[in-house]
């Protein structure tokens, strides 16, 4: 089996928005068309945090389905579900004693999130699993020893610790087993809050925070219109205010450049009108959003067809895993 040139993994969250779109699935679509890709929806990492086992089987399904609505083609990539390919928990096991205890304290992530469930859980329990889980992770990417994978900043520290653990296991056995994976850099764009511009668009901060991907249009062109615009005087220097900035970044993700020189032009003579704005965001939304909902009704009405052929996917992956591991295990000493 070939090793893949390009992966990279999503958890199954409920409902993708368009910051997750422009900032990760739109380029997942593009790599497919210039590399050998194979992405997982990472259903065992969801666990780490408090969770509902019913809502995550919905989620994990859902987000196959979402995934192929926006583009990703069994044609041409593998889409895999994590929970299938067992190999990643049986690595993450090896790896996790090439992997300090104090590499992992010192992990952002975790330090983010345990501090989050201090704070608003009632029982503070933090799982072990949380801990863990940047070597589920390093076990995710070395599992199909692919060449690369599609980082944006905040995955670096992620993508560093998965790299020093697979140079420690070849360390260690005296191997060049794993490849280094490479980071690849992707200009994707930041898609911020349309109530909140000057903080990332992202489900927690509430509906009127985000756009769904699958979104009804009377609720986009809603949200669109009432995006903030001005947040008062532009400081020094500064070329368009957060929320402004913020439109023409969508607008242009939208891949609607003509329109997007159009009114920048506008700007610059200080004519823009913001409604004009809005309403090419809202239809340019409208239009992308419409297509994806479409595919997606296909599938969703083949949803036992769209079962059948992920499970086939992820076997497939799993041959990839699978060869890794019988090499992983000889080093180990099984
Ligand atoms: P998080 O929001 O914690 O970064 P998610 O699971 O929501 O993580 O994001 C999945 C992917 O979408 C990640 O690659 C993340 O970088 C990207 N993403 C999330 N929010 C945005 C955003 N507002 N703009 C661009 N990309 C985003
Ligand atoms: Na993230």
């Amino acid at each position: 089996t070939a090793l893949p040139d390009v992966l990279s993994c999503i958890q199954p969250t409920a409902d993708l928005h368009i910051g997750n779109y422009f900032g990760a699935v739109a380029n997942w679509v593009q790599l497919q068309e210039t590399h050998d890709c194979v992405y997982g929806v990472v259903d065992m990492h969801a666990i780490t945090m408090p969770y509902d086992p019913d809502e995550l089987r919905v989620n994990t399904r859902n987000m196959v389905i979402d995934l192929l609505a926006c583009g990703i083609d069994p044609e041409k990539s593998t889409l895999f579900i994590q929970s299938l390919v067992p190999e990643h928990c049986e690595l993450c096991w090896i790896l996790s004693s090439q992997c300090s205890y104090g590499e992992l304290s010192r992990m952002t992530q975790f330090k983010d999130k345990s501090a989050k469930l201090e704070r608003e859980s009632a029982d503070e329990f933090i799982s072990a699993g949380l801990f863990i889980y940047p070597v589920l992770q390093a076990a995710d990417i070395l599992a199909y020893r692919a060449a690369s994978v599609p980082v944006g900043k905040d995955q670096e520290q992620h993508l560093e610790l998965s790299r020093s653990i697979g140079r420690r296991f070849n360390q260690r056995f005296d191997t060049d087993f794993f490849p280094e994976p490479k980071a690849l850099y992707t200009q994707t764009p930041r898609i911020m809050s349309l109530a909140q511009p000057d903080s990332k668009m992202s489900k927690s901060a509430g509906v009127k925070h985000y756009i769904g991907l699958f979104e009804e249009e009377a609720s986009i062109r809603k949200k669109v219109k009432t995006a903030v615009t001005d947040t008062g005087e532009l400081a020094e220097g500064q070329y368009m205010s957060a929320g402004v900035g913020n439109l023409f970044t969508i607008l242009r993700a939208c891949e609607a450049d003509a329109v997007a020189d159009q009114l920048e032009t506008d700007y610059k003579a200080d004519q823009l009108k913001y409604s004009e704005l809005k309403g090419a965001v809202a239809d340019s939304l409208v239009e992308l959003t419409g297509r994806f909902r479409a595919r997606r009704d296909e599938l969703l009405a083949d949803a036992d067809g769209v079962d059948a052929q992920v499970r086939e996917m992820s076997a497939k992956a799993r041959e990839i895993a699978a060869e890794t591991l019988r090499g992983v295990r000889k080093f180990a000493g099984f």
